[in-house]
Parts: C-alpha cells; sequence; structure tokens
C-alpha cells in the first residue's frame, strides 16, 4: 500500500475532516458511487467535480419554486447524487450537529414556510433572511453529509433568483472547506447563531446592520 493509503474500513474518509464537519456512520459510506476511493483528497475531488455540474444545473434551471421540499433535496441531489446514492435523501442517523432525524421534515417545513413569509412581509432585508435562511437549514441539517456547501448555495439562491441580488461572498478568499481563520469565525458565527445571537453571522455574510 503506498503512504498516504488507507483502506476505507478505516475509515479514512473520515479522517482530517474539518472543526464542524460531521462524519459519515458505515450505512453511509456505503453510498459511495466509486469503490476504488480510499483517501479523503480524492472523495473532495469527485464531491467537486458533481457540485461543478450542480451548479451547472441550476444556472440552467428555471424553476422557481425554491422554498419547497422538492427543490432543497432536488438541489442536494444534483450537488452530491454523483458521488453518494443517498444524496437527496434525508438523513437517518443522529449527528453531533443537527435534529433528531425523524423532525427533519416537519422543521424543514416550518423553515421554508417561515422564509416565505419573511419575503412576502418584507420581515427582514434580503442578505438577513439569506443569513438567517443559511443558519437554520445547517441547524436542521437534513443530509447525511453535505449540509454546508448545499445550505450555502441555497442561500445564495434565494439571493440571486428571488431577489436578483449579488451571492454571499462565503469563502472570502479562503477555502472554507478545510481548517483555516475564516472557518474558525464561520463555525463560531454559526454556534452564537445556535444560541439565538446573529451578530456574527450577520457579519460573516456581509449584513451591516443599521
Ligand atoms: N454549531 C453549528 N450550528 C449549525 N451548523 C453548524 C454548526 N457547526 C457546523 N455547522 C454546519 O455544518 C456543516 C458541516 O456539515 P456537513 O459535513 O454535512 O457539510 P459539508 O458541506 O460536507 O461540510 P463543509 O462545510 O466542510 O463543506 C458546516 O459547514 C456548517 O455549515
Ligand atoms: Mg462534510
Amino acid at each position: 500500500m503506498a503512504q498516504g493509503d488507507i483502506a476505507l474500513d478505516d475509515m479514512a474518509l473520515n479522517n482530517d475532516h474539518p472543526q464542524g464537519a460531521t462524519p459519515l456512520d458505515p450505512d453511509e459510506l456505503a453510498g459511495l458511487k466509486f469503490a476504488h476511493v480510499t483517501k479523503r483528497g480524492e472523495l473532495d475531488h469527485l464531491e467537486q467535480a458533481n457540485i461543478q455540474a450542480g451548479l451547472q444545473w441550476l444556472q440552467r434551471t428555471k424553476r422557481t419554486d425554491i422554498l419547497t421540499e422538492d427543490f432543497v433535496r432536488t438541489l442536494h441531489k444534483r450537488l452530491f447524487g454523483d458521488v453518494w446514492r443517498w444524496a437527496g435523501t434525508f438523513r437517518k442517523t443522529e449527528k453531533s450537529i443537527g435534529i433528531d432525524p425523524v423532525k427533519i421534515a416537519v422543521e424543514l417545513h416550518h423553515l421554508l414556510g417561515d422564509t416565505q413569509y419573511w419575503i412576502e412581509h418584507e420581515t427582514f432585508p434580503p442578505l438577513e433572511i439569506a443569513a438567517r435562511f443559511h443558519h437554520k437549514l445547517v441547524y436542521i441539517h437534513p443530509f447525511p453529509n453535505g449540509n454546508g456547501r448545499h445550505a450555502r448555495i441555497m442561500a445564495d439562491v434565494i439571493l440571486t433568483k428571488i431577489y436578483g441580488s449579488p451571492a454571499i461572498d462565503w469563502a472570502g478568499g479562503y477555502d472554507l472547506q478545510s481548517m483555516n481563520e475564516r472557518r474558525d469565525i464561520y463555525i463560531q458565527a454559526l454556534r452564537a447563531a445556535d444560541e439565538r445571537d446573529y451578530k456574527l453571522m450577520f457579519s460573516f455574510v456581509g449584513y451591516e446592520q443599521s
């Protein structure tokens, strides 16, 4: 075995995940469509290619039913379905982040309804709605993996497709998927939002409150 190669049994694909990422359980790992993948870097690469294809679908689609369960799940499937068999289906296992899996459908339904209401009643400015939506969606953590990336793209879909506004500069010049100071601030902002304090989250997405 070459240096750096680790057997899948050793859960190599779960190693080195950055702070605030959720490990996969054996059943979820079994959903990998590429049997030969044993290294984290290879998996990242495959997922990245899938996400690019998903983003192209997103650009092309004429769908306007963005705040529906079907759109949320379809987007996840488009972003991760070439790599994971369970893409677009809700998580069935408990994670360190996220609500009880049996409550996912109901809580997602609430979030989508609340967001629709905020938009219709102009309860908050668009960037505040996107930031609140993003946090609540990752807090629910609907899927076994890919929740952060999917929920960042969903927030951008609200801004770009519903409001015609620019997307959020999530990475801010960093690679948000690896451990770095931008990721630290992002995770801190989400943890504060877990406690209903959104100040850090708003400043992270570039929303200045008046
Ligand atoms: N305390 C927290 N509260 C709410 N959400 C959190 C918290 N900590 C982490 N998260 C979110 O969970 C995501 C990690 O979940 P998951 O591994 O399913 O997503 P991912 O897209 O694979 O991860 P990544 O963000 O590393 O690309 C983080 O990106 C972040 O959005
Ligand atoms: Mg992950």
